[in-house]
């Protein structure tokens, strides 16, 4: 049995949520939130959680995101097993997708790997091939440094070896597209008619450009379900496909998606974790907070970060509201950021990724002389200074009436991660119901595709082109 098939250590790697230092009486009065007052949303949740089971809130054909922890082990298999055939043809692996079919598994794979992974030899990554993401951007020096990492022609050894994998659930998204373009005509150039069995694209099951250029050019492809949104999609192939050719146990992933699945059922704002995140972030804003910032207490978790700003940005900024989520990594963006938080509008909420345990230890060693005057913190580790550091900040908040709330994760690991997954989407949907608004769609982002693609000559946009060209004049003196 994995040690995360035991139901002891499942319990010791809970994913924790303390909301001491969002109350009264830790912040005070006039800027904490009462006891009460988050009781007394319980009503409101009930409503929300009976919009969840029943399907009948906004949005309700894409809560297919709700199941994925109870997913089919043949689908598991088989990602696997096409991921054991890519990794074992390639050491340079390149993922192309942008937004939701981008930011998980970017997400996992600096969670739970050496930030340096890439530079590392093949024996210390696990014989799996080195990773790269593009396609989220139009970045010509981006996109054409990776094109000079790759192969011109076929290649003699196999650390030059490449895969590709292309992930776009519409499969007309160009950014996705046009990366993928540059990419496919590179991989004919280097290998020929055996280039498609190096390709493997995850899509929509039938619909989109990239369903069509797949069949035809013979690529494995993975399923994106129907029901299933671009930024809810981490625990379809779209996030385990990567995260299976890095090496990442996606089982132990999925099982912790599972174990916080379960933690969820319930309709008590006390004990559903997603929901009381969900009440918590929803009476802040509703009290004027309406920045929250998810300050990561580990590098690592940087892009967790950064993959629930997207989840939250899309899904609850509608309707002229909405929080609006940043990222830091903490301590060091307490040197920027933290001087606001302390001192600025009250306008923010805190949410501490505070992890307990780190994989390795590195404690402060004694120095003769002590030049530096470190010798007061010999013996201690830097985990432990790292938990100091988030006491002492939460403690320097509270004192000045600014509320934070912590995710309190035992380990990162891919148990704790498909938590952390599983948790911020529920928490995200709820969030949303609580707004009376559809957390599951993206009006807004069509907005700016219209103008793009108007201005890109696409013909069937070129009443965008003209609303375009008809905007007020730019004035050369308002030009400095
Ligand atoms: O959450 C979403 O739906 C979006 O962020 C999409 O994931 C993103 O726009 C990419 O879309 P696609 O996978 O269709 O290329």
């Amino acid at each position: 049995m994995s040690s995360y098939q035991d139901p002891q250590w499942q319990q010791r790697m809970a994913v924790r949520i303390d909301f001491n230092y969002m109350l009264d009486r830790m912040i005070g009065p006039e800027r904490g939130l009462r006891f009460d007052e988050l009781k007394a949303l319980q009503p409101r949740i009930q409503e929300v959680h009976r919009e969840i089971v029943d399907k009948t809130g906004k949005g309700n054909e894409f809560l297919g995101f709700l199941d994925l922890p109870y997913q089919d082990e043949a689908e598991l298999a088989r990602v696997q097993e096409v991921a054991d055939r890519l990794a074992s043809m390639s050491d340079i692996h390149v993922v192309l997708g942008i937004g939701g079919s981008y930011l998980g598994s970017r997400a996992i794979l600096e969670a739970l790997f050496s930030p340096y992974r890439n530079e590392l030899p093949r024996e210390a990554r696990n014989n799996r091939p080195r990773l790269y993401f593009e396609g989220n951007n139009m970045d010509a020096d981006a996109m054409s440094a990776l094109l000079d990492l790759l192969p011109t022609e076929r290649p003699t050894s196999p650390s030059r070896d490449v895969t590709v994998n292309v992930i776009s659930k519409s499969g007309g998204t160009v950014e996705t597209a046009v990366a993928f373009r540059v990419l496919r005509q590179r991989m004919a150039q280097i290998y020929g008619p055996d280039a498609a069995s190096r390709i493997v694209a995850t899509t929509d099951a039938s619909k989109g450009t990239l369903k069509a250029l797949a069949n035809q050019e013979g690529y494995d492809t993975f399923v994106i379900p129907d029901n299933v949104g671009g930024r809810f999609s981490v625990l379809t192939p779209v996030g385990l496909l990567p995260a299976a050719i890095a090496g990442v146990d996606i089982r132990e992933l999925i099982a912790g998606a599972r174990f916080m699945a379960e933690r969820c059922k319930g309709d008590d704002l006390l004990t559903n974790p997603a929901y009381l995140y969900a009440s918590l972030m929803h009476l802040s804003y509703v009290a004027g907070r309406d920045v929250s910032l998810m300050a990561a207490w580990a590098k690592g978790l940087e892009f967790v970060g950064f993959w629930y700003d997207q989840l939250c940005a899309e899904s609850v900024g509608k309707a002229n509201g909405g929080r609006v989520p940043l990222t830091s990594v903490n301590t060091r963006d307490l040197h920027a950021r933290g001087q606001q938080v302390q001192e600025g509008p009250f306008n923010t909420v805190v949410t501490n990724l505070f992890v307990s345990e780190f994989q390795r230890t590195l404690k402060v060693q004694p120095d003769e002389g002590d030049l530096d005057g470190l010798n007061y913190l010999a013996g201690w580790g830097l985990a432990e200074m790292q938990a100091c550091a988030m006491e002492g900040t939460r403690f320097a908040y509270a004192k000045a009436g600014r509320p934070s709330v912590n995710v309190h994760i035992p380990a990162v690991n891919a148990f704790t991660l498909g938590q952390l997954f599983y948790l911020f989407e529920v928490a995200t949907l709820a969030e949303g119901y609580l707004q009376n608004i559809n957390p599951l769609d993206q009006p807004g982002v069509e907005e700016y595709k219209k103008f793009m693609f108007g201005n890109l000559g696409r013909p069937d946009m070129a009443k965008y082109r003209a609303e375009f060209e008809a905007r007020p004049e730019r004035l050369d003196e308002m030009i400095v």
